[in-house]
């Protein structure tokens, strides 16, 4: 008989090649320091080298092995480098990548508890272990009022936390006729753009998003929020929403979540903490002050995904009240009805986000924290804050420099104070050179350069480096 026609890989080639791809991704690793940091090519270069159309016929996987290498890495911006500084970090490890490709193997789609059981119960067991890794509320645990959620970012974390304050506000009637233009959100100068998109996308409208003003910190000033939700309420509007972060993007200011939640409870607003990258600090005690008053949060969110070793993506996203979230992104339509859900003994985590399909996230998260454990986990985050404060000290020992703003944790702001000219040249001589990648944000008006020691393998020697190149810069600059 002749085989089926076939253009599949087969088990042993996939076999054969995966182990290729496993040596790569070490090599890779192995040699990410070779790498300039930020990627050379010009615009349009990378799509030039590339054909205009798709094959005919298959290839074999070694020629694609071997494009990757010659035409896609010359385009990468080497994020795990350990002189990668800019942004936030998005770090990855051994396990994370491992429990991504065991995702990808498993090939589940788990919007449903009966869609692939372990894919649901295993997010609400690894959701439940972070509560108390990261200090959280015990409200937030799946055997009490609320529950967790693996979103694919922070962004969707906040417009999900927006819609349900949204629904609550309206007793679920903006789900229904949408939003009259009454309703307003606040959230600080400093917030994540994010939280303007989730206007947008929400109906609440920018217009409606109070930005308020914040302190020498570059913290949310509580008095401030409290004056525009009394003159929005006595202007006939609806104040139903506040975002409180813990490290904001630009300088990683901390709102003062007890003071917000205080004006919060007054006016029962929904407060959503925002802890995309310095909620990973939580898992060390000694930084969890930098949260106080989560306990009166109705949701919060951080992003395993920068700062804990999770490859993207991996957002964690907790409600004090899963019903009014349930309540809000809820549709059944007759092709998903099935028994489990009937039942009411499941989670159904398509009810929790926007998408309806799902991937099997929880099991790389899963793997990283059994792989590093608490202890593991603890260590590398108190190094990379350690370092960073060294870091630092360094600037607030040269003259030359300047801190622009607290350096609490992992983030230092900080600029030669020969003015936004010198800075932007040193900025771009650095990470022209690929020694390192570093980024900016304006500050009281002035370009402000940020480090941010997060990545995996940053060690001292790194940062080291990263200040011997800026402060050789900084002389070249200066003359
Ligand atoms: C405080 C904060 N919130 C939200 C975001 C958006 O993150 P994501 O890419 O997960 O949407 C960031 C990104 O850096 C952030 O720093």
């Amino acid at each position: 008989m002749q085989a089926e026609k076939s253009f599949h890989m087969t088990p042993e080639e996939f076999r054969r090649y995966g182990h290729a791809v496993i040596d790569w991704i070490a090599d890779y690793h192995s040699h990410i320091e070779s790498f300039p940091v930020l990627s050379r090519v010009k615009p349009g270069e990378i799509r030039a080298s590339l054909p205009a159309g798709p094959p005919r016929h298959g290839e074999p996987f070694e020629a694609l092995l071997r494009d990757v290498e010659k035409l896609i890495l010359p385009g990468v911006t080497h994020w795990q480098s350990p002189n990668f500084f800019a942004y936030f970090p998005c770090n990855a490890s051994g396990p994370g990548i491992l429990g991504d490709l065991l995702s990808s193997g498993l090939g589940v789609q788990g919007m449903l508890w009966s869609t692939s059981p372990a894919c649901t119960e295993l997010e609400t067991v690894v959701l439940d272990w972070l509560v108390p890794m990261l200090g959280l509320p015990n409200k937030f645990l799946s055997s009490s009022t609320g529950g967790g959620v693996i979103q694919d970012t922070a962004s969707s974390a906040s417009l999900c936390a927006l819609l349900a304050a949204r629904e609550r506000a309206t007793n679920y009637m903006s789900n229904v006729r949408g939003c009259d233009g009454r309703l307003v959100a606040y959230a600080s100068t400093q917030t994540h753009s994010s939280l303007q998109k989730a206007a947008m996308i929400s109906g609440i409208g920018v217009s409606n998003l109070r930005l308020i003003e914040v302190d020498e910190t570059f913290a949310m000033r509580p008095d401030g929020l409290a004056r525009q939700v009394e003159a929005d309420k006595r202007a006939g509007l609806l104040p139903c929403f506040v975002c409180a972060t813990v490290g904001t993007t630009s300088s990683n200011a901390m709102d003062p979540i007890a003071d917000i939640a205080r004006v919060c409870r007054e006016h029962n607003l929904w407060l959503h903490v925002d802890a995309a990258m310095s909620g990973t600090a939580a898992l060390c005690p000694e930084s969890r002050h930098f949260q106080n008053g989560v306990e009166h949060a109705d949701s919060y969110c951080f992003n395993p995904h920068k700062w804990m070793f999770t490859n993207f993506d991996c957002d964690c996203f907790w409600v004090a009240d899963r019903k009014v979230l349930i309540r809000t992104l809820s549709i059944l339509p007759e092709y998903l009805r099935n028994k489990a859900t009937e039942s009411g003994a499941v989670i159904d985590y398509r009810d929790w986000h926007i998408q309806l399909g799902r991937r099997f996230r929880s099991l790389k998260l899963w793997l990283v924290i059994r792989y590093y454990g608490v202890e593991g986990l603890q260590h590398h985050i108190r190094e990379h804050v350690r370092l960073a404060q060294q870091f630092a000290d360094w600037i607030r020992n040269d003259d030359r420099f300047e801190l622009a703003a607290p350096a609490p944790l992992n983030l230092v702001c900080f600029r030669h104070k020969a003015g936004d000219e010198a800075n932007q040249t040193i900025m771009d001589r650095l990470n022209r050179s690929g020694d390192l990648f570093l980024t900016h944000t304006r500050l009281n008006d002035k370009l402000t350069l940020r480090l941010c020691v997060g990545q995996t393998n940053t060690q001292e020697r790194h940062v080291q480096a990263a200040w011997r190149r800026i402060q050789e810069e900084a002389s070249k600059a200066s003359k």
